[in-house]
């Protein structure tokens, strides 16, 4: 893939051209009078200052899913117009020196794993300290992304700010902390950080106005996660086989007339609704009728029942109502979980625990019902990989869905979203959907590179998709895929499918891994092993190497498996092993897509 292909600057200057930042802010400028924009690509000075008074600016971005990246796409569109000449970097792809000669960085970053960098930051993150110049001119502020269900809630943002700021960084303006939904911080945030930023060049009139003017998200469709389509969900089939220990299904969702479109390697966003069992016994336990008026998601006024139904998580315990209970009980165990620092010993509490539970271990505690709500954490909408291409599936999504079922504290639990497509969806109507782009995930440009896939469960599914756009396209690159499910009799999922693409040379390497068909467990990075020689010369060919499933085990091993195959099959020690997969990041050939 082409080295640039994450820098979002057209028509400005690549940032490889020999000029310093001065030279590029005007000449960028200059480029923008000749180029008057009618859409809005990021990266581009927009207001109508002079050229010559544009400041320049980084806006760095580090993205998994693609929220932080279409956010610094409207910091560079916001920054434009207040006066700035922005230029839009990948984290991977900016080089930390360059942090020597940028007087001015707007950093946007999500954090994955646990608590760790995603994937297009993690070069950069770990050459910062060895290759940073001192001292450092730049004036930085941080705006990390996060969901505080995590134990290490934005942690990469926090690290990153701090790193800055111990490597002499002068933070211009505090680093805001973004929930998932981050639209509000984001907004405050960046209207502050580019005040602080600073440009005396603007007249007041021009800067009050850009103020009070910045766009939601002006690059989204007519559809989006603010405004989800109301799709039809037009087919539920079950990919398992009678006896099967999963459930894994098949779902196709009829985009209609929205207009939307995706590509292979995005994502889906679906809003369901809770389990209206469930809604009824919490009811029951609060000795509330669900008609009490409490506020909504929005703010607005809407009945508990539906409340509970649409606009509130109901399952998962969120960290405020654990600490309203251990305040007012006095339960010496919930008081010592919610002290500060203890994560490990919580996140043993929570695993199989829901708020149901907690409110029938505490009967004695009372809430209003807008106390109740206000305890509560919004709905949030789930993502789903796409498993069909666009280019034969223009009019429907396909999705590939473990449903989430289980037992715990001898009671049945069900996922929100998974069972409520599953279940009822079909049944209830409209479903509210939007896609969510991940420019981060694509099958390769080069229609003749080769493509390594590891999907093993429901990670099969972007690769469906990948696989359906290289037949469809008539990309001649090979293609191999490392499939892996409990048992081959009942779970191997889109057997008849991949066959066939295997008997017609689509798929010209198919490698499974069915754990449970005997005593030991073989896993998909079992068979990478046993192939580590042709996997290395695949690489070696120009290969790209993608990851799709389970982010907490089988992502890590697999990465492991990857260093392991490089160090065996090119004798190489693990230090040059661990710069291959290095450099294939970096050339974004080694792309995951885990959850
Ligand atoms: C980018 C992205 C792509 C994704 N793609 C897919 C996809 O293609 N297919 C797919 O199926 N999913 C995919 N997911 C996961 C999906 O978004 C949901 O997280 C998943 O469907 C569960 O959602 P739910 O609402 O059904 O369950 P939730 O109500 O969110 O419940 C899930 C929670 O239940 C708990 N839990 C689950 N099992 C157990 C257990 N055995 N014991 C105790 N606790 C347990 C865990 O706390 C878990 O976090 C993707 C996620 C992301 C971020
Ligand atoms: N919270 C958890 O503990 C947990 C665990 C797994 C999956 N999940 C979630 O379940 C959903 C995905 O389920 P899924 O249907 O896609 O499949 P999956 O549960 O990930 O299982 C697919 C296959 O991967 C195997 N597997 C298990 N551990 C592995 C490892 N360390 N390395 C490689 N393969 C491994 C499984 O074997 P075995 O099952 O026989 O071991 C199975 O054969 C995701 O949302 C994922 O996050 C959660
Ligand atoms: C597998 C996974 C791991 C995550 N780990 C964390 C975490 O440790 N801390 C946190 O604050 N957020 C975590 N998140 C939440 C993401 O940071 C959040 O969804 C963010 O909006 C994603 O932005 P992006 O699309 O730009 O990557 C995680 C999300 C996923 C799917």
């Amino acid at each position: 893939m082409e080295a640039k292909e994450n820098q979002q600057f057209i028509p400005c200057l690549p940032e490889s051209a020999p000029f310093t930042p001065e030279q590029r802010a005007y000449l960028n400028g200059f480029l923008a009078g000749l180029f008057p924009r009618t859409s809005a690509p990021a990266g581009m000075p927009v207001q109508a200052a002079p050229p010559e008074r544009l400041l320049p600016l980084s806006v760095l971005f580090g993205s998994q899913t693609g929220n932080a990246e279409k956010l610094a796409k409207r910091i560079a569109k916001e920054a434009g117009k207040r006066g700035f000449a922005a230029t839009v970097y990948e984290l991977n792809k900016y080089p930390p020196t360059q942090l020597a000669s940028d007087e001015r960085v707007l950093i946007v970053t999500s954090t994955f794993g646990d608590g760790e960098p995603p994937d297009n930051a993690r070069t950069f993150w770990t050459s910062l300290d060895s290759t940073t110049p001192k001292p450092l001119r730049t004036r930085f502020s941080v705006c990390a992304l996060g969901d505080s269900n995590y134990p290490k809630f934005c942690g990469f943002g926090k690290d990153l700010d701090s790193k800055l700021e111990l490597l002499g960084a002068q933070r211009a303006h505090p680093r805001a902390d973004c929930d998932l939904d981050f639209e509000e911080p984001f907004t405050k945030w960046l209207n502050e950080a580019l005040s602080k930023l600073g440009n005396a060049n603007l007249a007041p009139a021009q800067l009050a106005q850009s103020r009070n003017d910045i766009e939601p998200d002006a690059t989204s469709p007519k559809y989006s996660r603010a405004n989800p389509f109301p799709a039809t969900l037009v087919a539920n089939r079950k990919l398992n086989g009678p006896g099967s220990e999963k459930d894994t299904r098949h779902f196709e969702i009829a985009l209609g007339d929205s207009e939307l479109s995706y590509e292979a390697g995005d994502a889906m966003g679906v809003f369901a609704r809770n389990c209206p069992q469930l809604v009824g016994e919490v009811l029951a336990t609060l000795r509330f009728s669900g008609d009490e008026p409490v506020p909504g998601r929005d703010g607005l006024e809407v009945q508990l029942g539906e409340a509970l139904l649409r606009h509130y998580e109901i399952t998962k315990i969120p960290p405020a109502l654990l600490k309203w209970l251990a305040e007012r009980s006095g339960d010496q165990l919930l008081k010592k979980l919610t002290a500060p620092d203890v994560n490990g010993e919580l996140s043993r509490y929570l695993r199989g625990r829901e708020i149901i539970d907690l409110l029938l271990a505490h009967l004695e505690v009372k809430f209003s019902p807008t106390e109740f709500v206000a305890l509560l954490k919004k709905l949030q909408p789930r993502l789903y990989s796409i498993s069909s291409s666009p280019k034969t599936s223009p009019n429907h999504v396909h999705l590939t869905v473990n449903v989430v079922r289980y037992d715990s504290l001898a009671r049945s639990r069900k996922g929100v979203c998974s069972t409520f497509l599953a279940e009822r969806a079909e049944a209830i109507g409209p479903l509210p959907i939007f896609v969510q782009t991940n420019q981060n995930f694509r099958p390769p440009r080069d229609n003749h590179a080769p493509m390594i896939m590891v999907g093993p469960g429901t990670g099969i599914a972007p690769f469906r998709a990948f696989l359906h756009e290289r037949q469809a396209v008539g990309a001649t690159g090979k293609n191999w895929l490392f499939f892996g499910d409990q048992r081959a009799a009942t779970d191997f999922l889109y057997h008849e499918e991949l066959g066939t693409m295997r008997s017609d040379g689509v798929l010209s390497r198919l490698d499974l891994a069915f754990s449970r068909d005997q005593a030991e467990k073989v896993y998909v990075q079992h068979r990478m092993r046993e192939n580590a020689d042709e996997l290395f010369l695949w690489l070696e060919s120009g290969a790209y190497f993608y990851v799709c499933g389970d982010a907490t085990r089988m992502a890590k091993d697999v990465d492991t498996a990857l260093h392991e195959v490089v160090q065996r099959a090119a004798s190489v020690p693990f230090e040059k092993a661990a710069e291959y997969v290095t450099n294939l990041r970096k050339q974004n050939r080694y792309l995951r897509d885990v959850y």
